[in-house]
């Protein structure tokens, strides 16, 4: 076990999904998983390992914002051994032609500010999924019946943002969408050579101020758990 996660190392599976928050691990480890057990909750933060189609899967809660994600995912990678990382979670939609609902396949994550900013000092380092999964991801959003969109996201450090004039500058720059944790995520995969891909669920609209109702999510979720499953063992 570590500082953060109870597991004991051995059951804690190669391919890891995060979704931020942990009741969503538990759902969909019992909506998608065989055999799914709890393997953590240390902080309430769950996570459960089981099969998907014979292949071993954790789900493990990341909690919100690149400093939870962070603790979680070097602990993870470090003293499990996960080898391909792959976040489910929700965004913000910022482009008219995305929609609630959509799912986004982040290819980069901008960020203004990552628990890793310390370290790059002047380098503006540009983090980015991993190309394998980016297009094993793409090739399963095709099958399913999700609108799916490839690009640019924002990782924000805030949620209650206070930079109207930010906002205006990445709908002009083709940020598809906003959450709070894809730019440390790509960072941490590739300082440790491990697979990473962040696949996102349009639960609002920054512009139109639209939100998916409560009882749609479930369904809404599924499609971009499913893609994250198929992306990982393509
Ligand atoms: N901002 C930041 N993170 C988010 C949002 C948002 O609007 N929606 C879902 N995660």
């Amino acid at each position: 076990m570590t500082v953060h996660i109870g597991a004991p190392v051995g059951r804690i599976a190669e391919t890891v999904l995060m979704p931020g928050d942990p009741y969503r691990a538990r759902w969909a480890a019992e909506t998608f998983l065989e055999s799914a057990e709890l393997v953590n909750e240390t902080r309430g933060m769950l996570g459960f390992t089981g099969t998907w189609r014979g292949h071993p899967v954790t789900i493990q809660g990341s909690g919100m914002g690149m400093p939870s994600l962070s603790i979680y995912a070097n602990e993870l990678i470090r003293d499990y051994g996960a080898k391909t990382l792959i976040r489910i979670g929700s965004c913000g939609g910022m482009q008219s032609d995305v929609g609630i609902r959509d799912v986004i396949l982040a290819m980069t994550a901008s960020s203004i500010n990552t628990p890793s900013t310390g370290i790059f000092r002047e380098l503006n380092y540009a983090p980015h999924a991993d190309f394998g999964l980016l297009r094993a991801a793409a090739d399963a959003a095709a099958e399913s019946a999700a609108k799916v969109h490839v690009g640019g996201i924002y990782s924000s450090d805030v949620f209650y943002d206070e930079r109207p004039d930010l906002n205006e500058q990445m709908v002009r720059h083709n940020i598809l969408g906003v959450e709070m944790e894809t730019a440390e995520l790509y960072i941490l995969a590739a300082r440790y050579s491990v697979r990473a891909l962040s696949v996102l669920t349009v639960s609002d609209h920054l512009q139109t101020g639209e939100q998916l109702p409560s009882e749609e999510r479930e369904r809404s979720f599924g499609d971009m758990v499913e893609i994250a499953l198929k992306a990982a063992f393509a």
